[in-house]
Order: C-alpha cells, then structure tokens, then sequence
C-alpha cells in the first residue's frame, strides 16, 4: 500500500507539472530532434541543415546521419554520435557510430571544440599475444583484436600490473568518463560512451530554472535567458501546490478504497460489525523538505549505453517509476548511498523528500544558504 501511495502521488505530481509548464509561448527557436528518443536538440546545440544559424552556439552543430542518429563532429577526432545531453549541467555523452569507441580514444583529441572531458581517467592499452580474458573479469576490446592478438584497455593498477610484464603496451590515454573513480571493479573497463562537459555557453542555470537560452535579438555573441516561469508560481511553489492538493486527494481515494474492502469484508461475514471510519483519512497539511536545484545538479549522472551496464549492477528498474531502464535515459545516483534512479524521477522525489527513498539516508545539502 506504501508503494501504491508513492506511486499515485508521484505520477500526479508529474501530470501537474506538466500541465502548468506546457502554458509557455512560441519561440522562434523551436526545439527538434532527429528521430524519436534521440536527444533533443535546442539551444546550444542546432541541427545544422534544419535550424537556423541564431538558433545554435558556435561549436554546437549536430546532424542526422542516415539512420536518423544525432552526428556531432569533433574537429580533430570526427563524427560521433550524441547519446544524450543534459542541458542543465551542461554535459553531453557520445559514442561512436561504428561501435569501437575504444578505437576512437586512441586517437581523441578534444582541442577546437567547446567540449571537455569532465572526468578523466587514464586508461593502459595492451597488445598482448595471449588472450587474458579468462583471467578475472578482463574483457579484451573485439574490435581492435586480431586472430592472434588481443588488445586490452584497463584503469586498474592491478591489471595494469598482472598485463605489463606480459603485452605490449600501445600507450595511456586520458578518457573522460562518466565517474570520478569510486571502486577499483567499476572503473577497470571502458564504458560504451564517452561524457563531455562544456563551459561556455553558461546555460545551466537557466535551464535549471525552467528558462531558455538563447542569443539576444539579431545578436550572435550575447546569450541571455529567457521565459523563466517566475512571473507566475515559481516552479518550487508549483510542486508544493501539487503535493498540497495530490496528497488530500490520493489519501480520500484510499480511504474510499478502504471503505470498499471494509465493506466488502462486513458483507462476507453478515453479522461482524459495521466498519468504522475515523480521521486516519482526514487531509493532513503537508509540509515540503525538499532539496534544492544546485544540490540536485551536483549528483553524478550517467547515460545509459546500449549494453545497460549500470554503476551497481543490481537493479534493472527504476525504483520509483517501477519501469525498466532503456538505453540513452539519463540515470542518477545518490552519492552519499549510491542507489541509482531515472535523473527525473529522483529530481522529483528529492525536491520533495530529501532522503534516498530506498533506505532514506539523507543527501546533504550543497549550500543550505542559497535553498
Ligand atoms: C528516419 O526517420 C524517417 C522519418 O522521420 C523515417 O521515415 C525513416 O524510416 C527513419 N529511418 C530509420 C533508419 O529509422
Ligand atoms: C590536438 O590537435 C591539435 C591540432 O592538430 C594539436 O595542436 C594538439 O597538439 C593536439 N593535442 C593532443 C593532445 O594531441
Ligand atoms: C598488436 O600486435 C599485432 C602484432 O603482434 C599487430 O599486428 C597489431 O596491429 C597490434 N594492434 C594494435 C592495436 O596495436
Ligand atoms: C533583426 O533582423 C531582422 C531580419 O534579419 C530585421 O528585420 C530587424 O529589423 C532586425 N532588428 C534589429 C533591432 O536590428
């Protein structure tokens, strides 16, 4: 029955946001993707052939590729595709589209692009004449081994250790990784995608509180933010109101279901005694503890790739919506417990609850001053 509540008044909290956010105007910069569950594209970034020059930053044009992938090209590394941005921490994971990003990062080079990696983390490549792979858990890389050699990317000092003596070493590359390095298991292998960040322009913040950036009228140099919803409800006040309203409305629905069931049962045994319904029901005010936008914006987040490897592999579901991961979907975990969630899901739960709804450790707050 918990579960059930946590669900009803999650999806209402999502159906009321989404009603009182879809009031905004018509922009002349309208958003666009290339296909279904490709990332969608706005400023910044533009689709080079579809939106206008004013619609996108220098540096930040993508294309579709034949099979409506998003393509970004790098200046000195080439075509990627995008698997995922996250404009408000202004971070982008890509991959390569003939699946050997190993390959890529050989031969990565991020200069004359506005992109960076956020996360580095060197990677030994080995060229090794036997095939390790079933020594632990060594993965060699399939696209860059031969019938008789077999090539291995690792972080691990213990591995880098065990293959030295025994490969050749092609060489260390930094690789802009999803996770600062937290278990020494997790960051032994390469990932399906890489994560770039950028600094430059500083949309974040406006993002993050609902606006839209953009270039200033018939200007390609001053960005400025615009249609932040603060003229009406400001976006923290609309959730309480959501939770004001959902939660009364959600325990009279459950009470009206245990009037049924009390009913039900009365029936079944004909002369027990009349249910009796008293004010556990009653709609109690309720008082929001929720985390702030910076505080949220500072938790790892991670695309998934096609592979759906996840940080700990435990769960395949998200545990507040209860649906199944997908690749390209934006994850984010918990740093204080690690648990991971959908990047909205926990969003939303956290502005309302500040603790991790699996074991409801506490995240704390990054500047308790600015909330
Ligand atoms: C790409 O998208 C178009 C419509 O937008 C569709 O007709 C076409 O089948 C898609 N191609 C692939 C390979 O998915
Ligand atoms: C990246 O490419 C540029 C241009 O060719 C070159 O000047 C620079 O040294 C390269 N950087 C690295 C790390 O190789
Ligand atoms: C690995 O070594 C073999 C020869 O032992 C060579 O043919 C191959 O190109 C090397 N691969 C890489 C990626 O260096
Ligand atoms: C902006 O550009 C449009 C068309 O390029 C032009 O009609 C308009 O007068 C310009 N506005 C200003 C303020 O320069």
């Amino acid at each position: 029955m918990n579960i059930l509540i946590k669900v009803l008044v999650f999806f209402f909290i999502l159906l009321s946001s989404s009603y009182l956010s879809s009031s905004s105007q018509q922009e002349p910069c309208v958003k666009s993707v290339c296909a279904i569950r490709e990332p969608e594209i706005r400023f910044p970034f533009r689709i080079s052939n579809r939106q206008s020059k004013l619609c996108g930053y220098p540096g930040f044009d993508v294309s579709c590729g034949k099979k409506n992938q998003t393509l970004l090209n790098l200046p000195y590394s080439g075509q990627f595709t995008v698997q995922g941005i996250d404009y408000a921490s202004q971070e982008m994971w890509i991959n390569d589209p003939n699946n050997c990003l190993a390959k890529r990062i050989l031969s990565l080079n991020l200069s004359g692009s506005p992109f960076y990696g956020g996360y580095n983390q060197d990677f030994a490549f080995f060229n090794c004449s036997s095939d390790f792979s079933s020594y632990g858990s060594l993965n060699s890389i399939g696209c860059l081994s031969g019938p008789t050699f077999w090539v291995f990317a690792t972080a691990s000092l213990r591995v880098t250790e065990f293959l030295s003596p025994r490969c050749q070493l092609i060489g260390t590359f930094p690789v802009p990784v999803d996770w600062p390095n937290y278990e020494e298991v997790l960051s032994s292998e390469l990932s399906d995608h890489l994560r770039l960040a950028w600094d430059v322009p500083a949309c974040g913040r406006c993002e993050s509180r609902g606006g839209r950036c953009g270039f200033k009228a018939n200007s390609t140099k001053e960005v400025v933010c615009s249609n932040v919803p603060e003229t009406g409800i400001p976006r923290t006040a609309r959730y309480a109101v959501a939770v004001g309203v959902g939660v009364p409305v959600i325990l009279c629905f459950v009470g009206l279901l245990c009037f049924i069931c009390g009913r039900v049962k009365t029936f079944a045994l004909r002369n027990g005694p009349i249910a009796e319904f008293n004010s556990t029901v009653a709609p109690q005010p309720t008082i929001v503890m929720g985390l702030d936008g910076p505080t949220l914006e500072s938790y790892p987040k991670i695309v998934l790739g096609e592979s759906r490897r996840l940080p700990k592999p435990d769960d395949k579901t998200c545990p507040i919506c209860l649906s199944e991961y997908r690749p390209k979907e934006i994850l984010k975990t918990i740093p204080e417990c690690q648990h991971c969630f959908h990047s909205d899901c926990i969003d939303e739960w956290l502005r309302l609850n500040a603790s991790c709804p699996i074991c409801r450790k506490s995240p704390e707050r990054a500047t308790p001053e600015n909330v």
